[in-house]
């Protein structure tokens, strides 16, 4: 499949959504949440504001976000695929007292009102998007001056260190044999093919101090395997 083709993004992310919670659970030891958690409290979310998660798959986020914003706050979680949103809607269903609005769309025009959001958060999303800089640049649209946003998401690294030959004995030996148990084998095959041609941290502050942002900030996690971009309108 070819990384940044919006249908053949959307058939995968459908098509792994069962599943999706499941295996990243696996995948990550349980981590992804703490990492998320961190996303979430970089960003100081304060209760009433309005915050926006977008490429939202199964809804982590969102609903975390839901919860920090109470009393007053509301979420919208956005994402292109609608399995992963039928995920979403469920898990909200058993936390009925959170505001989030599920919507499907494309995070590089969501036709969001400008300057709407106090905040904004994308995990692994950023990677997926055809054209990563009009991502920024629509986040940044879609942000009120002064407002935050975070986007967490594999980390780039250079390809004769050490911590890049971690990642890919990562991806192939464990990410991809774990998906093909399940019979998601190319599914998950496509997350290397992805990492190849998105910005490093430096190329990601670049690109968001291009796309208007005041500050942009990259931070390696886990020994640089993650990456989190700390953004101020
Ligand atoms: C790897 S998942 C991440 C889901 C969730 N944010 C998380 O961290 O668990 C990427 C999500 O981005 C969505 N996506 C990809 N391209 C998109 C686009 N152009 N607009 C909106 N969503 C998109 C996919 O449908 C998928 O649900």
């Amino acid at each position: 499949m070819k990384p940044g083709d919006p249908a053949a993004v959307e058939q995968l992310f459908d098509a792994v959504a069962a599943r999706y919670d499941q295996l990243n659970d696996r995948l990550s030891l349980g981590l992804h949440r703490q990492w998320k958690r961190r996303l979430v409290r970089s960003l100081h979310p304060q209760p009433g504001e309005f915050w926006l998660d977008l490429c939202c798959g199964t809804g982590d986020l969102a609903l975390e976000l839901a919860r920090t914003v109470r009393p007053g706050g509301r979420v919208m979680g956005l994402d292109a695929a609608a399995e992963p949103l039928a995920v979403a809607r469920k898990r909200q269903l058993r936390q009925p007292w959170l505001e989030v609005d599920w919507q499907q769309g494309d995070a590089l025009r969501t036709g969001l009102a400008s300057a709407s959001a106090d905040g904004v958060v994308m995990a692994y999303g950023l990677r997926n998007l055809a054209d990563p800089a009009a991502g920024l640049g629509e986040i940044h649209r879609l942000l009120r001056p002064g407002g935050r946003a975070g986007v967490l998401d594999f980390n780039r690294l250079p390809a004769d260190s050490p911590a890049a030959a971690f990642q890919r004995f990562y991806l192939r030996r464990l990410v991809v044999p774990t998906a093909a148990a399940v019979g998601l084998r190319e599914e998950y095959a496509y997350l290397e093919k992805s990492l190849e041609r998105f910005p490093d941290g430096a190329a990601q502050e670049e690109l968001a101090l291009a796309a208007g942002f005041r500050t942009a900030r990259h931070h390696q996690l886990v020994a640089g395997q993650m990456g989190l971009l700390l953004l101020q309108r």
